[in-house]
């Protein structure tokens, strides 16, 4: 699908690598980018958000390349976006929306997919909340449900309300099982560690190499989206250990995508480490590393045992952590650089 890319961003010369990083997303949604508009916003236009030169420039680069839609960098509000596509005769893709797509392709198990619909379900209620006002006609008389005095946009909102009631139930259900296998878990007390990190570091790669699985490692954001658990046990210590594969995190993560996630995220509450995988080839290493400390934070796993493993040493060889506890620097995709690694992980393992 061919798509215009509208980068909007407070100044000309920063967030170079959130660009980059929102392109990639672009990507990994697999559309075909015709041309990348940057837009300056220091005072949003209380009409389009960005300002009327650049909806004219926007507008001649539209004639040109005959995009199907433009993908905008911002979580846009719901008018902001109608009075964009009104004035560019083209449908906009906000960050939301793009990331929400990503997850429906990725999600493979019943439970994902209806941790993804119940996000969708949350971002259409967002967007009915905030710019679907034009919708407030009344409805209603002989026949139809709400009866008469019933407008539009509360039908609208009723059905959505409706909807994700029923697919809370249903993710409830599937959530339970889950429960049940943490909790045989918890009473054989199998020593369980997460992988977590920004995504794109290496999680999966480093889960293939320590549990001899074949998940999908890919240089794709979000490759992994459900869970994965396989037993892993630790060279010279005889102790059976699970290790979890979770979703990876990623800066400004919509609201409604943690709040859906929470359940797969909840796995990572009950492990006894946190394996914070780091690409420290990187340039915004710093800058991802704080990203998910905050999620952590959030999903209430802030103050459980962590390690922090810095991955893809190949791609910068003169990094070290020195100067840092409980960090090892690794490349997952050489076994033999995992020693530091499993001299740690023994390390907190209970006696
Ligand atoms: P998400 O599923 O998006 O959260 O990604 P992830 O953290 O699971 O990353 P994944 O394992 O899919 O790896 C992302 C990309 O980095 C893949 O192309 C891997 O081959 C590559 N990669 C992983 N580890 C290394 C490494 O040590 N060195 C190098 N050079 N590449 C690596």
């Amino acid at each position: 699908m061919n798509i215009v890319v509208l980068n909007i961003a407070s100044s000309r010369y920063k967030d170079k690598d959130q660009v980059a990083e929102f392109l990639h997303l672009v990507e990994s949604n697999a559309f075909t980018v015709q041309f990348v508009a940057l837009a300056v916003v220091r005072t949003p236009s209380s009409a389009t958000y960005i300002q009327s030169g650049t909806v004219a420039f926007l507008k001649e680069v539209c004639a040109q390349c005959k995009p199907q839609y433009i993908v905008c960098s911002l979580a846009l509000q719901a008018r902001y976006q109608r009075n964009l596509e009104r004035a560019l005769c083209v449908n906009f893709i906000d960050r939301t929306e793009l990331l929400l797509s990503l997850f429906e392709k990725r999600a493979t198990s019943r439970a994902g997919q209806l941790q993804v619909e119940l996000a969708r379900l949350s971002y259409m209620q967002t967007k009915l909340v905030r710019g679907w006002t034009h919708l407030e006609r009344q409805r209603g008389g002989i026949g139809l449900r709400g009866g008469p005095g019933e407008t539009q946009i509360e039908v609208d909102r009723r059905i959505l309300r409706d909807n994700i009631h029923k697919t809370k139930q249903k993710l409830a259900t599937v959530v339970k099982t889950r429960q049940l296998n943490r909790q045989k878990r918890q009473h054989d007390r199998v020593f369980t560690m997460a992988l977590v990190g920004y995504t794109n570091a290496g999680k999966s790669s480093l889960f293939n190499q320590l549990t001899h699985a074949e998940t999908w490692a890919n240089d794709q954001l979000f490759a992994t989206l459900d869970p994965l658990v396989r037993s892993f046990s630790v060279p010279n210590t005889h102790q059976k250990s699970l290790l979890i594969d979770t979703v990876g995190f990623m800066r400004d993560l919509p609201e409604a995508l943690v709040t859906a996630f929470r359940s797969t995220l909840e796995e990572i509450l009950y492990c006894d480490l946190i394996v914070h995988v780091i690409d420290c080839s990187d340039q915004a290493m710093q800058e991802k590393i704080t990203s998910v400390e905050q999620t952590l934070e959030v999903i209430g796993a802030a103050d459980l045992p962590r390690i922090h493993v810095f991955n893809k040493q190949d791609l910068n060889p003169a990094f070290n952590c020195r100067d840092q506890q409980n960090a090892c620097v690794i490349s997952s995709l050489d076994k033999s650089s995992l020693q530091s690694l499993y001299q740690l992980i023994a390390a907190k393992m209970p006696a």
